[in-house]
């Protein structure tokens, strides 16, 4: 297990691939992420790897339902320890509570507005509050529930802090080294901007796991970081 703030985005469709990622990656980053796509194709062969690299595993499959079944799911999940369990915080917080019971030992995590949807894209679905506005709402609400960490772009993540102090761990994807593609990712922050924005673990894929050196693009990120 490294000590980089860094969650590694283990999004990849063959197991070899992510076999390959994780034994790279280890000696670095403190956190190995498996989210929808890993998961539903590989499960718990995916989980095994992140296990048995010592990493903390980041289950981020975004659970979003009735309290009831989010509780039912959140139990099932509980076999595989995870530090980390993303929930959607417009969920309400009855139903990220109902997660916060059923996995006391996981830090709950409340994702607020998704990176992907803009001002505009809240109105065509009934939200007319702002984004940001949006974001330190459902955060506020999600930790008052019993979640102790929360997903936010770089940009909110300062503002998020202000709202819910500093004992609740701030996650943030949008993570770009200067000079790298920001992909599709739309508001970009480098990852020492982000940290000092506030953000305590920064989730990072494509500009580690689509360099052709995984292993030293991951270092230069931590390198980067590390006086911080
Ligand atoms: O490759 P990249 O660094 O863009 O990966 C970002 C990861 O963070 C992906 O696994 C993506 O699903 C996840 N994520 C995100 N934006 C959010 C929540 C999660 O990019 N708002």
């Amino acid at each position: 297990m490294g000590t980089a703030p860094i969650a590694i985005a283990l999004d990849s469709r063959e197991i070899e691939v992510l076999r390959e990622w994780v034994a790279q990656t280890r000696e670095i980053a403190s956190t190995l992420k498996i989210g929808l796509e890993t998961f539903y194709r590989h499960g718990e062969q995916a989980i095994h790897l992140v296990r048995e690299s010592g990493c903390d595993l980041f289950l981020d499959v975004k659970l979003h339902d009735i309290p009831n079944t989010v509780a039912g799911a959140a139990a099932a999940l509980a076999r595989y320890s995870p530090k980390y369990l993303t929930v959607h915080a417009s969920g309400g917080p009855e139903m990220v509570r109902a997660a916060c019971v059923a996995l006391p030992e996981t830090f709950v995590t409340a994702v607020t507005v998704l990176t992907s949807l803009d001002d505009q894209t809240l109105r065509e679905v009934g939200i007319c509050t702002p984004a940001q506005e949006t974001v330190v709402r459902q955060a506020a609400s999600a930790v008052e529930a019993g979640a102790r960490a929360i997903v936010c772009s770089p940009h909110e993540v300062g503002r998020v802090r202000s709202e819910v102090g500093g004992d609740i761990v701030l996650i943030t994807p949008g993570v770009r080294p200067a000079g790298t593609s920001a992909d599709d990712q739309k508001r970009v922050m480098t990852p020492v901007q982000a940290l000092t924005a506030g953000a305590d673990l920064l989730v990072i894929g494509r500009p580690i796991t689509g360099a052709a050196n995984i292993y030293s693009a991951a270092l230069a990120i931590a390198r980067e970081i590390d006086p911080i």
